[in-house]
């Protein structure tokens, strides 16, 4: 089914199970620790053997030679496998670096060796035992040092509009400033996990991956094997944040140790290997300026953004939302990438606006201080309704300003302190911040299978997975909803490359794309129904697990016969060009400062979002709430410390590397406005998932400075920073 028009109205606009804060329908399973995540699939094939990674210990060089004999001896071993036997290993589409390196070492921690052995410690204890020798070469592990020989990427050739040079001389306030963000780990609870069989040349992999259909192209192309070989599975995944959008060592590593074992081979990366063998979110250094009349109203606007990254790595596209989200007539993005030798940068939530707005929405801080005027009243004086840089497309739908004026009064913000440092209550210091969320809404196609058999049970087949987010459930909604039938007598099946190829999930765009796609099957199967029985389609409904159509009413399961399967996917005509479609909200923070050791708390946080319709109210205030809780690590704890002598993450687990819980968070609220884009797709829903932590940071750092008076421009806002 292809998407073409905005949709007026559909069988899914009923909302009688849509738009329900239904619980997860697979939560009693994950609870109870019955839902099998990729190590923990014991029962899918026997005489499981474990692989152990052997990472490299050198950011850069090549290896010249494997002392394998002592390890090879070691009680229970059973294959060692390095570059040398494992046959062919490609990069994949999604990758940068090799999955197994040698002999050319492209980052640390890169995986040299696997070694299978018939128990877990008896594997980690004989790849304790590996000893390879190395020449190190001298790399570039410092983006500030390497900031000057970055170069505009294929990527992204930056944008201008007007005359940006000159309206910013002219401006009557100004403001020209740097900001840094530095590398984050997606720090996923589940660490990178797969299970690996063969038969024959088929392989199977159990992993915990977003992307099915990804994960399955890039085992075939590293691996050298048929698509037809291959199969991957992944039906439950404790966290990814992007750091599982693409096939990481475990997957490979299983696989070749498997092959080499003769035996299914399990194997998940220990955690302080995680940090520098897997994707991170690349350190930013952004400079903005901005120009305004006396009014506050932008006239001029830059962003530039440098990052590092391997060679062939991509861009951190930090500059995103500027080029959307505040009205200016002159304007200019740009971005520069570096080539570092440090591990893999690659998405992580909201990759490009999540850092962005860490710094822009301080600049918007600054300014509005600059111009005297409300940060609040500067963001809606700054609005627009369309896409600024094309002013003849406009937002498919942008409350924005509807977003900061109802968090504003949700939140109190009439009560800030008026001037920074001073509100003190005992020994801590308050303060207020806001901040602007923004997310642009993508489009990908998205597949679904849906079966209806003779007792009415409808059965959902598709490759979406869920990450913790609740696809299970909305999927389950959309079909309930469609065909009329109880949520009960839904069965969801994910995750499995045997499925038909859906959006996967990423970049927020999980919820609406895979429901559409369940929506596009649904539509196929209501008109194989209604030919099965002979009714006139103009007024048929799909209700209470009946078919009716005037007097006549047949149950579903009857009108089933043998059976019914049908297939479709959601493809996406050209609105999007016709109108920008992106998601926007409002943060706002409370925090306390210790006006003795500069300790920050926070006292509470509001989200006010709008992105179109809400397929499941609490699943996406979960989303949402997570989010403002990743956004707050972000703020205050999260940095991966370089070491930039020898090119490595120092901080690589989660002792070093901090994130808030919810026990650091006394309040979050969350307000979804109450609308729907019928531009966005059938569902009328956009993504929230990101939404949720694009701005925090920054609300939290504008808080800060409400607080203490103290601006810090360079993430995270520690201690040392304020005092
Ligand atoms: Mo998200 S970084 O696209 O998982």
């Amino acid at each position: 089914m292809k998407f073409e028009k905005p949709a007026s109205s559909n069988p899914i606009d009923k909302m009688s199970i849509v738009g329900k804060p239904v619980n997860r329908i697979d939560g009693a399973l994950k609870t109870s620790g019955l839902a099998p995540y990729a190590f923990e699939q014991h029962d899918v094939v026997g005489n499981q053997a474990y692989g152990y990674i052997v990472a490299a210990p050198i950011a850069k060089g090549t290896i010249t030679a494997y002392h394998l004999e002592t390890a090879k001896a070691a009680p229970g071993v059973l294959a060692i496998v390095t570059a040398e036997n494992a046959g062919t290993i490609e990069v994949g589409d999604f990758n940068t670096a090799k999955l197994l390196g040698g002999p050319k070492i492209e980052h640390y921690h890169q995986a040299v060796a696997v070694v299978v052995a018939d128990t877990f410690e008896q594997a980690r204890h004989a790849a304790g035992l590996v000893r390879i020798d190395y020449n190190q070469d001298q790399g570039k592990f410092d983006l500030a040092s390497e900031k000057g020989a970055a170069k505009v990427s294929d990527e992204d050739e930056g944008t201008a509009v007007g005359d940006f040079d000159g309206a910013f001389a002219q401006a009557a306030v100004t403001l020209d400033a740097t900001y840094t963000t530095p590398d984050q780990s997606h720090a996923m609870m589940e660490p990178h996990a797969s299970l690996a069989a063969w038969e024959g040349d088929k392989l199977t992999v159990w992993t915990s991956n977003q992307m099915i259909a990804w994960a399955h192209g890039d085992i075939a192309k590293t691996l050298g094997l048929d698509k037809e070989n291959v199969r991957v599975v992944s039906p439950y995944i404790g966290g990814g944040f992007g750091g599982k959008l693409f096939v990481r060592s475990d997957a490979i590593l299983a696989a070749i140790g498997a092959r080499a074992a003769g035996r299914p081979v399990k194997l998940a990366l220990p955690r302080p290997v995680i940090f520098n063998n897997g994707t991170h979110r690349p350190a930013t250094i952004q400079r903005i300026r901005i120009g305004t009349e006396k009014s506050g109203k932008i006239t001029a606007i830059a962003h530039e953004s440098w990052n590092g990254n391997l060679e062939d790595g991509s861009l951190e596209t930090a500059v995103q939302q500027t080029r959307l989200l505040y009205a200016g007539e002159n304007r200019m993005t740009m971005m520069k990438l570096a080539h570092l030798d440090l591990p893999e940068g690659n998405a992580m939530r909201a990759p490009g606006e999540a850092p962005g707005l860490m710094a822009l929405e301080i600049a918007i801080d600054e300014i509005a201080e600059k111009a005297g005027i409300d940060p609040v009243e500067f963001r809606i004086l700054n609005d627009t309704q369309v896409d600024p840089e094309n002013p003849d497309r406009p937002f498919s739908q942008r409350p924005f300003v509807e977003c900061m004026r109802k968090g504003a009064e949700r939140f109190g913000w009439n009560d800030r302190p008026r001037t920074p440092a001073s509100r003190r209550e005992g020994r801590h210091l308050i303060g207020m911040g806001v901040a602007a969320a923004f997310r642009n809404n993508l489009l990908l196609k998205s597949g679904a299978r849906v079966k209806l058999d003779s007792k009415g049970v409808v059965t959902v087949e598709t490759d979406m997975t869920d990450i913790g987010t609740g696809s299970y459930t909305i999927i389950a909604q959309t079909a309930a909803e469609m065909l009329g039938v109880p949520l009960d007598q839904v069965d969801v099946r994910l995750g499995d490359s045997r499925f038909p190829v859906s959006a996967g999930s990423g970049g927020q765009f999980g919820a609406n794309c895979s429901t559409s796609g369940v929506y596009a099957a649904c539509m196929k199967l209501r008109e194989a129904v209604i030919r099965k029985v002979g009714f006139n389609s103009d007024d048929v409904v799909f209700e209470n697990g009946v078919v009716r159509s005037g007097s006549r009413s047949i149950p579903l399961g009857e009108a089933a016969g043998e059976g019914l399967s049908e297939e479709d996917a959601i493809e996406w005509g050209d609105l999007d060009e016709t109108y920008q479609q992106s998601t926007f909200g409002s943060h706002f923070v409370e925090v306390a400062v210790d006006a003795f050791t500069g300790e920050t708390r926070i006292r509470r946080m509001l989200a006010v979002c709008s992105a179109g319709r809400i397929l499941n109210p609490k699943t996406a205030r979960s989303q949402v709430i997570g989010a403002m809780t990743m956004g707050v690590g972000g703020a205050l704890t999260e940095e991966l410390a370089v070491d930039t002598n020898r090119g490595f993450f120092v901080n690589h687990d989660l002792a070093g590397y901090e994130v808030p819980v919810h026990a650091d968070i006394p309040r979050q609220e969350v307000i979804f406005l109450d609308d729907v884009d019928p531009v966005s797709s059938p569902m009328k829903a956009k993504g929230i998932g990101e939404l949720g932590l694009c701005g925090v940071a920054a609300a939290v750092a504008n808080a800060i400075y409400n607080a203490t008076g103290v601006r810090v421009r360079d993430y995270p806002v520690t201690l040392d920073k304020l005092i």
